[in-house]
């Protein structure tokens, strides 16, 4: 169990304006700090713009600089999204009992009124997405080397979510940009809010589909039936984001090499995946891992979610201890197979109450994805919630 220092702020007991709507989910837990409202105004100069560091479906989130001195990444959640509250909650719930390397660790909350605040570790390097994927807002030279370290923290990160914590989590929403940086360039996994706890008698989750567009997994994106597959997926498209140096989807490329998932099979077909490998390195790569890497990748997005292995398992094949087949690759499991999925790519961020939590599986077949939002690199996606009405028939 995690142990908070109490010099962050106050703790449950003495927290007197906890919303009666939490009360029970929040009443359990004792080892986070819970913040008044005023302290993280102070840390933050009364959330000024100038102190965000970014906005996602949920919220905007600032830098802020707490009593004693510690950074802190103050996530301020919309008020207007109900959901919102009970991603909080769950997010609290997760994070507080796990301590882990490659996971974010959260310092407390503040639940004050209408306010949902979640209280983390500040991260010098920011975001995957913002470093690597969104190229020119750094210095941050990612060689060969921090790519595998980054590729296998993570993976160690998601395997513990996986197969370590009692009951396993799924995460739910990995991508780039959930994937934070410390000063050492060292991932840590954030965003557990939209995770989800698997009882040990079962072997899958029925839920809405949460997640984001580009790294959603076919079988959960349709069905809405969520198991660790559906987080080993997205760990399968971010690989080979983090392998390539862009962005799983890029409308401002030429049309074959939009959908770099596509891309990646058609080149490992031609038997020409080092092709694929970021131009940034300057050839400056270990070929054949760059290539097993790109592999693996496949193997986490293969159609069935039966061939993908398991996080464990990824681990081993990414730092070598285990062979991967060639002949066990198939063609990896696409949504443009089954749907015509119109991505909008010149769409401004969504504000959190403007994110849609329905959308209608048009008559030509296809999800009209407006939360969908674009960044220099032209793909930047924004987590969504919705029911499909193929999940709502089932
Ligand atoms: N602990 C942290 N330290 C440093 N920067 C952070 C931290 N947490 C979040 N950020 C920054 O804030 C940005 C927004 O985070 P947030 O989780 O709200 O949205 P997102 O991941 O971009 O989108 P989504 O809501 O779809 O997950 C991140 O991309 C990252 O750059
Ligand atoms: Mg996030």
């Amino acid at each position: 169990m995690t142990c908070f220092p109490s010099l962050f702020g106050r703790k449950l007991d003495s927290a007197t304006q906890r919303s009666a709507e939490l009360d029970d989910e929040l009443s359990g837990i004792h080892n986070v700090t819970f913040y008044t409202y005023k302290e993280l105004r102070i840390a933050t100069d009364d959330f000024s713009p100038t102190n965000k560091i970014g906005e996602g479906g949920f919220g905007s989130v600032y830098k802020g600089k707490l009593k004693r001195g510690q950074m802190a990444a103050i996530k301020v959640l919309s008020s207007e999204s109900r959901q919102g509250v009970k991603e909080f909650s769950t997010e609290i719930q997760v994070i507080s009992e796990i301590v882990h390397e490659n996971l974010v660790k959260l310092y407390g909350c503040c639940v004050e009124g209408n306010h949902r605040i979640l209280v983390y570790n500040y991260l010098e390097n920011s975001s995957l997405e913002k470093t690597l994927l969104a190229r020119g807002h750094n210095n941050i030279q990612f060689s060969w080397r921090t790519r595998t370290k980054i590729c296998i923290g993570v993976a160690r990160g998601l395997a513990y979510l996986h197969e370590e914590v009692r009951p396993h989590i799924v995460h739910r929403d990995i991508k780039a940009s959930n994937i934070l940086l410390d000063k050492d360039l060292t991932p840590k996994i954030s965003d557990f809010g939209l995770a989800k706890l698997i009882p040990p008698n079962m072997t899958h989750v029925s839920t809405r589909v949460a997640g984001t567009i580009g790294y959603l997994a076919p079988e959960y994106a349709i069905r809405g039936q969520l198991t660790r597959k559906a987080d080993i997926y997205s760990f399968g498209v971010l690989l080979i984001e983090i392998v390539c140096g862009r962005c799983n989807t890029n409308t401002r490329l030429p049309i074959e090499e939009q959908f770099l998932l596509e891309r990646t099979w058609e080149l490992y077909e031609r038997r020409e995946l080092v092709g694929l490998v970021d131009t940034e390195l300057n050839g400056n790569f270990d070929a054949e891992q760059a290539c097993r890497f790109l592999k693996i990748g496949l193997l986490c997005t293969q159609d069935s979610p039966k061939l993908r292995p398991s996080m464990s398992t990824v681990v081993k094949m990414l730092t070598g201890e285990i062979d991967i087949d060639d002949n066990s690759i198939t063609k990896p499991g696409l949504i443009s197979d089954f749907m015509d999925l119109k991505v909008r790519s010149n769409t401004p961020k969504a504000k959190p109450e403007s994110i849609p939590t329905s959308y209608n599986y048009a008559s030509s077949g296809s999800y009209n994805l407006d939360a969908t939002s674009s960044t220099s690199a032209g793909s930047s996606q924004a987590t969504m919630t919705f029911t499909s009405a193929y999940a709502r028939s089932m």
